[in-house]
């Protein structure tokens, strides 16, 4: 199994304080360049981004550093929004993993409606597949859009773990990892290549480990908070030496 480093909360305490500049200084902190470089060095398998079309987190000249200087396969998760398609088609991540996005949501909250956006899909993962990236969908483990996904000619789903992530009971979370069991045979039987992401941690990343067929885990937040508290000391004691 691979592991997919999501840099977006990288970006989000960037932006905390460089909100005011579409163009962030090159050294505005924490530098989106060393977060990459370190999730390099530690093995990371792929690093992903997410442009969103209000930019509360990744900018676009974020999206351009990872694809010049990266050197892992970079997946670009976005919405099928006219503005962030063409800097998609332009930039050319080696993947693409389209999201449904909402602005007021705090986080990408549910799957995409494949099944409901028959007609809109096939042709937009044909212009992505003409510059040879390659289509992700992010859905829930539910048949019909992993059956939908199949038909509208994606190489790749991502299971939706975040009912899983978010199961308040021992019985819902058996149940939704059930879910994702299935979820991830019928994808592979569908020819799919099988991903999932949402909300994992390092609570419950086990759990991975009994679902058939996963090729990469897509993981952001819980990495991204341990790093700050992984940190935390040392950046005081820094700070303090040089203050004597
Ligand atoms: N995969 C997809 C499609 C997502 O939208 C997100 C959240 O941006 C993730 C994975 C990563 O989720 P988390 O930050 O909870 O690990």
């Amino acid at each position: 199994m691979k592991l997919g480093v999501n840099l977006d909360h990288v970006a989000t305490v960037r932006q905390a304080r460089y909100r005011c500049c579409r163009k962030v200084p090159a050294r505005a902190e924490p530098v989106m360049l060393e977060a990459l470089r370190a999730a390099e060095k530690a093995g990371a398998h792929g690093i992903t981004l997410h442009l969103r079309e209000d930019r509360r987190h990744v900018q676009d000249d974020d999206v351009w550093m990872v694809r010049r200087r990266g050197r892992l396969p970079f997946n670009l998760e976005m919405a099928l929004h006219p503005e962030i398609v063409r800097i998609a088609l332009k930039v050319g991540p080696e993947e693409v993993c389209l999201v449904p996005e909402r602005r007021q949501e705090v986080t990408t909250e549910g799957g995409l409606d494949v099944a409901g956006m028959a007609s809109a899909l096939p042709a937009a993962i044909e212009r992505f597949h003409r510059k040879k990236i390659r289509v992700s969908l992010f859905v829930a483990p539910d048949p019909r859009q992993l059956r939908a996904s199949a038909a509208a000619g994606a190489d790749c789903v991502e299971l939706h773990t975040g009912a899983f992530a978010g199961a308040a009971s021992a019985s819902a979370r058996k149940r939704e990892a059930r879910r994702l069991v299935e979820g991830a045979r019928l994808a592979h039987s569908l020819g799919l290549q099988v991903n999932a992401g949402h909300g994992l941690s390092y609570d419950n990343v086990k759990w991975m480990r009994r679902v058939p067929h996963l090729d990469t885990l897509n993981i952001g937040h819980t990495i991204v908070s341990r790093a700050i508290l992984a940190g935390l000391e040392q950046a005081v004691r820094e700070m303090l030496r040089l203050m004597r």
